[in-house]
């Protein structure tokens, strides 16, 4: 190729249209099977990218470089990045991260507070400033492509992906997943933006209890088969069409009228037929009816549970509508098999064009072929102060308060005592997918907790136990209870209520105090109906991320309360799903939409 000739799909000036059409002439089938690829960073170098012509990488939950920072995440992308430039029609790879909170992977990162919380704030502006700040923070890596916002419209909170979602309200979620939409898709000075993957479709948040002890993975990978978790996440949505439209659906014709390009599908099934062998949903409601022109992503390894058979699993998901397969593990097995399946015609080459033109034209939406590197000036901006001011201001907004009886604000001169490990963890406060898939407790990454923020606030600052063990009485107690870190599944749980260890805590503290404050860290709403009296005033704090410190600010009344909870608090287990309180007529603890406020 003449260096001075430049072909159709190299010209920036020509319409993205023109440009696809141009270059997918030019593809080998082995070429466009490898734009549907989607690898996960461990299990492919990149030699083998260059020579699969591999389309997409990703990091799952805690893929990290070693060491984990800014810098060296930059280096491992563009390691990628430069082994796809080097193939033949030099298109590049798009790399995807899950940055759900903030580029929560990488440690330096602020951490933003999870959707449970950003759906309490009622903010959209600042939802989508946050999505605007994670973009730079994602940029700063040399990333494109954020599987975010989750627009799961949870209504069983025992699932462990509650805090994923921004509400049990469809409006609210569908409100703020387009706020954080907008925020990530929004082009900066350079001229870059994220690309968001809406997920999961559809009805993720809508599956039912079920004491199944089979997991429907068999493979040698099998986290699952670990754990006897995983009761409610990737099971079945039991719904006739108008609730599943009405509930769960909504959110995605919104978003994608607001510009999304790029749709991930759930584990979850539809009346029990997998999500991701849905033709019905994928391709004639999202494709054709809502004319979606972007691509669908599957989830991870999830079309191998579809069948047995990989033959089978793969046409059948390609056929459904799927574009781009996350693998993630073995590619070859992959390509090899969908090669096959087009040579013996059980998929089609049109098929394979029409995924094929998805792709590339979201990699030339975003201008990769003229700008595969981000901005260098992104990573002196990241983790820096204004991140973090914008984190701080997410915190003050998402805090709800449940129940007070005065003792809030606390006065600056009040002689407090502060009990609970999590009071000055940031693991706790950070919750799963940080760092590493799951999360952890203990100082997973540099942050502020609300140990820190009490002794700035306070006159006195204030007396420190994680044990509430304090010898002498205090005016006020602060106690905090967290529920531990978890991903996914890992967090399903049928016992909401508050655990024994946590109502010990309460009542020993009780004993030593006068006024008693409970801040609670966790993904959901809890049962903490045994509890309620015992407490003076009760703050929700959701899963406030790195900025811990912030709560702070609203305990001593710096900035007031607005949060209002985005879920419903019930009195007991016998109340959940949300369909079966909506169903008994009772009351629940605190209301969907409750929030005090001073
Ligand atoms: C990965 C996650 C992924 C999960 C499967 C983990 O091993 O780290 O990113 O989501 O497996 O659900
Ligand atoms: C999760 C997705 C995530 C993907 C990649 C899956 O297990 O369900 O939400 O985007 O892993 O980490």
């Amino acid at each position: 190729m003449q260096q001075t000739e430049q072909t159709v799909y190299q010209d920036a000036s020509r319409s993205v249209d023109e440009r696809v059409q141009d270059l997918l002439a030019q593809m080998t089938l082995a070429e466009k099977i490898g734009q549907m690829t989607q690898v996960e960073k461990n299990s492919i170098t990149p030699e083998e990218v260059t020579q699969y012509f591999i389309g997409s990488i990703l990091s799952g939950g805690g893929g990290n470089p070693t060491p984990n920072n800014v810098h060296e995440w930059r280096k491992m992308v563009l390691s990628f990045m430069d082994a796809s430039l080097q193939t033949r029609l030099g298109i590049p790879m798009i790399y995807g991260v899950d940055a759900v909170h903030g580029h929560s992977n990488v440690v330096g990162a602020v951490i933003f507070p999870h959707n449970v919380g950003l759906g309490a704030t009622r903010d959209a502006d600042l939802v989508e400033r946050v999505a605007q700040v994670t973009a730079s923070e994602v940029l700063a890596t040399n990333v494109h492509w954020d599987f975010a916002p989750a627009v799961s419209v949870p209504q069983d909170v025992r699932w462990g992906r509650s805090y994923e979602g921004f509400s049990e309200n469809t409006e609210l979620v569908t409100e703020m997943g387009v706020a954080y939409l907008r925020g990530l898709q929004c082009k900066n000075e350079h001229g870059e933006w994220v690309l968001a993957s809406v997920k999961h479709f559809a009805g993720d948040g809508g599956t039912e209890w079920d004491s199944r002890k089979d997991m429907p993975y068999s493979s040698s990978t099998n986290w699952q088969a670990a754990s006897l978790n995983w009761r409610i996440d990737q099971g079945d949505t039991r719904v006739d069409e108008a609730t599943l439209r009405k509930i769960h659906l909504a959110p995605y014709k919104q978003t994608i009228d607001a510009g999304a390009e790029n749709i991930m599908v759930s584990f979850s099934s539809w009346n029990g037929l997998k999500m991701h062998a849905h033709e019905y949903l994928l391709t004639q409601v999202i494709k054709g009816e809502w004319g979606f022109e972007g691509f669908l992503v599957s989830d991870w390894m999830a079309i191998d549970q579809i069948s047995e058979d990989y033959y089978e699993a793969v046409t059948t998901s390609i056929n459904a509508g799927l574009d781009m397969i996350m693998v993630p593990f073995d590619h070859k097995k992959f390509i090899t098999t969908l090669t096959e399946a087009v040579q013996k015609g059980d998929v089609t080459q049109e098929r394979i064009d029409d995924a094929v033109s998805r792709i590339l034209r979201s990699k030339f939406n975003l201008g990769l072929f003229e700008q595969p590197i981000t901005n260098e000036s992104h990573v002196e901006a990241f983790g820096s102060d204004a991140h973090r001011a914008l984190a701080r201001e997410a915190v003050q907004k998402s805090l709800v308060l449940l129940k007070n009886d005065g003792v809030l604000p606390l006065p600056k001169s009040a002689n407090v005592a502060l009990a609970g490990l999590p009071a000055d963890d940031i693991g706790f406060a950070c919750g799963g997918w940080t760092i590493d898939w799951q999360g952890k407790p203990g100082p997973i990454t540099p942050g502020a907790s609300l140990f820190e923020g009490l002794q700035i606030q306070l006159d006195e600052g204030v007396v420190y136990s994680k044990d509430g063990d304090f010898g002498a009485k205090a005016d006020i107690s602060v106690v905090v209870i967290a529920e531990l870190p978890y991903a996914e599944g890992e967090g399903d749980r049928a016992d909401l209520t508050l655990s024994e260890a946590d109502q010990a805590l309460i009542k020993k503290v009780r004993g030593q105090c006068d006024k008693l404050v409970l801040v609670i860290y966790s993904g959901r709403t809890l049962v903490i109906t045994p509890v309620v009296d015992l407490c003076d005033a009760i703050v929700a704090a959701w899963l406030p991320g790195t900025e811990a410190n912030a709560i702070a600010d609203v305990l001593v009344g710096n900035v007031p309360f607005t949060g209002k909870s985005a879920y419903t608090w019930y009195k007991s287990m016998d109340q959940l799903p949300l369909s079966n309180l909506q169903a008994s007529g009772e009351d629940p603890l605190y209301p969907f939409g409750h929030g005090l406020t001073y």
